[in-house]
């Protein structure tokens, strides 16, 4: 397990989780890093550790460098447990005694978390000095939790930014300048819609700030928690952090269902197909196949969202209102909504999601399409008009 240098005495000293695939609901199809960093002056810092399980890794990296009882002092930017599990067995190693600086938010939840661990839980200051530099701290609320915070080393510009910026990417390179954007793009996109489009206001409100500060200006390295140091052109990440907190709608719909016996999908198809006609980008994304965390991601840049289920037990199918359940928590900007299902004899499915769809702040510019049994030729209308009215509707907010 060997360190990666940064800069002359900066090295990333984290784990590579290749195995993850459920991030709390969020599947992670190519698994993730947990990154930490080791900053080696008159005063040994590591910044943020790993998931508990992974602290070996931490710290046989870390002994390729210095003893890892020779750090002085630990920064915890981030509260949440992938950062910080491996607290407690890394200051049991190094000395239970050393200071764990944290926002103050951070020093609340990490008090609470690590309840009778022994842990010497300080609040930061503006700055805290390492030896020949200091470590300037930005509060980043909301990116990701209310204890977010930056650590910033203003002389050689680098940023150590925690879940902000970061992706889910288990590789052996460590650059922005070792992985195509091709690569790391999708991953990106799939981070921010699931972990941060609850957050866009606060996130674009840090964001102004921290260009106007002068230190988004400043920062030559971005380092998150988890995967790409970006060295190379630090500013792509932050310019499409900039586009993605305004959430603005594209010329896209997603059509997300499930099905029974097949008619739900059929109408799926044939609206899939009617929009394409229209000229709009379509998504056609079962719920049989693919995870919600992938649908979300494809609904982010989405104008329209379009919902359809067959109706079982007088209600919709658990998969569209687990789907529904875990799009409302991300409070989506700008969205058109629109449901359709098909039925046997009550038929309840598509107004509720009508009705779910209007509780989220969705603009429903149609009622919803229900179609009984198995639909036929001369149910197509309905479908079709519900494409038309979907599509105009795009077309005025795109
Ligand atoms: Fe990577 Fe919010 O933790």
């Amino acid at each position: 397990m060997e360190p990666v240098k940064i800069l002359d005495n900066i090295y990333w000293v984290g784990a590579v989780d290749y195995d993850i695939r459920d991030f709390h609901g969020y599947l992670t199809p190519k698994g993730s890093t947990y990154n930490a960093y080791l900053i080696v002056d008159e005063k040994i810092t590591l910044i943020d550790t790993v998931k508990h399980g992974f602290e070996g890794e931490l710290l046989s990296r870390v002994a390729k460098i210095v003893d890892p009882k020779k750090i002085d002092q630990v920064i915890s930017n981030h509260a949440e447990m992938d950062h910080s599990g491996g607290l407690p067995e890394i200051l049991k190693y190094i000395g239970l005694e050393k200071p764990v600086y944290a926002s103050k938010v951070g020093v609340q939840n990490l008090g609470a978390q690590f309840q009778g661990a022994g842990l010497n839980i300080l609040p930061v200051a503006e700055k805290l000095s390492v030896g020949q530099q200091d470590i300037h701290f930005v509060e980043t609320r909301m990116i990701h939790w209310p204890d977010s915070m930056f650590s910033f080393l203003p002389k050689v510009g680098v940023l150590f930014s925690q879940d902000g910026f970061g992706l889910h990417l288990a590789s052996p390179q460590r650059f922005d300048d070792e992985v195509d954007e091709k690569i790391w793009y999708p991953q990106a996109l799939n981070y921010f819609a699931n972990i941060l489009t609850l957050y866009t206001d606060p996130i674009a409100k840090i964001l102004e700030k921290a260009v106007s500060s002068g230190l988004i200006g400043q920062t030559k390295i971005i380092c998150p928690d988890h995967g790409l140091i970006w060295r190379q052109n630090p500013s792509r990440i932050v310019e499409l952090y900039c586009k993605w907190v305004q959430q603005k709608p594209t010329n896209k719909a997603v059509i997300v269902f499930d099905t029974m016996w097949h008619s739900t999908e059929y109408i799926a198809r044939e609206l899939t197909d009617a929009l394409a006609i229209l000229g709009v980008e379509t998504k056609y994304q079962s719920l049989k196949n693919i995870h919600r965390s992938q649908v979300v991601t494809e609904c982010f840049e989405a104008a329209a969202i379009i919902v359809g289920s067959p109706t079982i037990n007088n209600q919709m199918y658990p998969s569209v209102a687990d789907f529904l359940c875990y799009a409302k928590g991300l409070k989506f900007k700008n969205k058109i909504g629109a449901a359709f299902g098909s039925y046997g004899w009550s038929g309840e499915s598509a107004k509720l999601i009508q009705a779910e769809l209007t509780s989220m702040g969705y603009n429903l510019p149609s009622p919803e399409v229900r179609i009984r049994w198995v639909p036929l030729e001369k149910d197509l209308g309905p479908i079709h008009d519900l494409a038309k009215t979907v599509a105009e509707a795009i077309k005025k907010v795109v």
